[in-house]
């Protein structure tokens, strides 16, 4: 706390990422990186890319990445928005399509905690739409006025995938809304909202590098949209910084997209382990909430998530365990390599049956 602090910065709430120590090696299953490394043709595009052109600023409308992912997704470059990782992107989506005095935006009681921290640091109200009891859903109550919607599909923490014809009837009930699909984990399982991209102008899908990609230190992000709402987004970032990406982000993430079989490989492995991880973890008499991401829900009538977290710790395995109302006795685990997801259920085993 400082005297000089802005009333804003005094009040706003940070959001808290999960943790990575130092301290000693964990098997970190906490913060949803992927347990393999990038493509090789993504360092060698970041290797080459580092040369004495650094001393020049990057291109400040990234317009052969977004050339290379218009064309991946079949679309236009004026419908390609990228961004310092999706988190910075989401960020610009509050100033660029959601108002201070408009009616509340809605997005549900559980799900990626980075919403209301953007919602006060803009001043943008919000109302919470409460998951079902088995963090389902309850599409009809999208169907009303507002300032816009914002959906993690599939939703964090919990992994549930929420089917595209829900999407498309939200989409359908607010025409004069802005609709965020937030799609960070949709390539371990999900269906991709992005072929209703061209039927809805109010529409804006948001995915990440960062999971599926394994670049989350590389921070690339991009937004898929009518091109009113990319020009939208555009406004806000030229409004704050015109060079979001540097030049190895640029190179790296452009390769990313050129190397399909890893991709296809990598995200074929996540989804094998995570079917055997919850096979072991449903013996152990784990709840596991049906996930199409690459972490897990999980819950144990016998034992509090809270120990579990701790002990698990103590064993060296980092999990994610929020603190909050509803969500207070579950575990979201990020799926590793095999031999960590093994480590992990062992461990588990271990603690509830000592
Ligand atoms: C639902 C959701 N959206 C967005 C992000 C941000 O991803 P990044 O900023 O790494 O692209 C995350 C990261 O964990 C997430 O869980």
């Amino acid at each position: 706390m400082s005297r000089y602090w802005s009333q804003l910065a005094a009040s706003i709430k940070p959001y808290v990422p999960g943790e990575q120590p130092k301290d000693k090696k964990y098997i970190k299953l906490n913060t949803n990186e992927n347990p393999y490394p990038p493509s090789a043709k993504v360092l060698e595009a970041i290797r080459s890319a580092a040369d004495d052109t650094l001393r020049l600023y990057p291109d400040p409308t990234c317009s052969s990445l977004r050339q290379t992912i218009a064309r991946y997704f079949g679309l236009s470059d004026q419908q390609v928005f990228v961004g310092n990782g999706s988190d910075e992107l989401l960020a610009f989506c509050f100033p660029a399509f959601f108002n201070p005095g408009g009616p509340p935006i809605l997005f549900a009681d559980i799900t990626y905690s980075f919403y209301p921290v953007y919602c006060r640091l803009f001043s943008v109200p919000y109302e919470t739409v409460p998951l079902d009891e088995a963090f389902r859903m309850p599409v009809k109550q999208f169907f009303k006025s507002n300032g816009g919607v914002l959906i993690a599909n599939p939703n964090a923490p919990t992994g549930r995938f929420l089917e595209l014809t829900a999407i498309q009837a939200i989409l359908q009930h607010n025409p004069d809304s802005v609709v965020i699909v937030d799609e960070a984990y949709i390539d371990f399982g999900g269906e991709s909202a992005v072929g209703l991209v061209k039927k809805y102008d109010n529409l804006l899908v948001v995915q990440t590098l960062s999971k599926s990609r394994s670049l989350a230190g590389l921070r690339v992000g991009f937004a898929l949209g009518h091109e009113g709402l990319i020009e939208g987004l555009c406004r806000v970032k030229d409004s704050i910084n015109s060079y979001t990406l540097d030049r190895l982000a640029l190179a790296g993430a452009q390769a990313a997209f050129e190397d399909e079989p890893c991709f296809r490989q990598t995200t074929a492995q996540i989804i094998r382990t995570r079917g055997e991880t919850v096979k072991s973890l449903e013996s152990l008499g784990f709840t596991v909430i049906p996930s199409a991401a690459n972490f897990i829900f999980i819950s144990h009538q016998g034992f509090a998530a809270q120990a579990l977290f701790t002990q698990l710790r103590q064993r060296g395995v980092l999990v994610r365990y929020f603190k909050l109302p509803r969500i207070d006795n579950w575990l979201r685990v990020s799926i590793g390599s095999d031999s960590e997801m093994t480590a992990f259920v062992e461990a588990l085993r271990n603690i509830i049956t000592t």
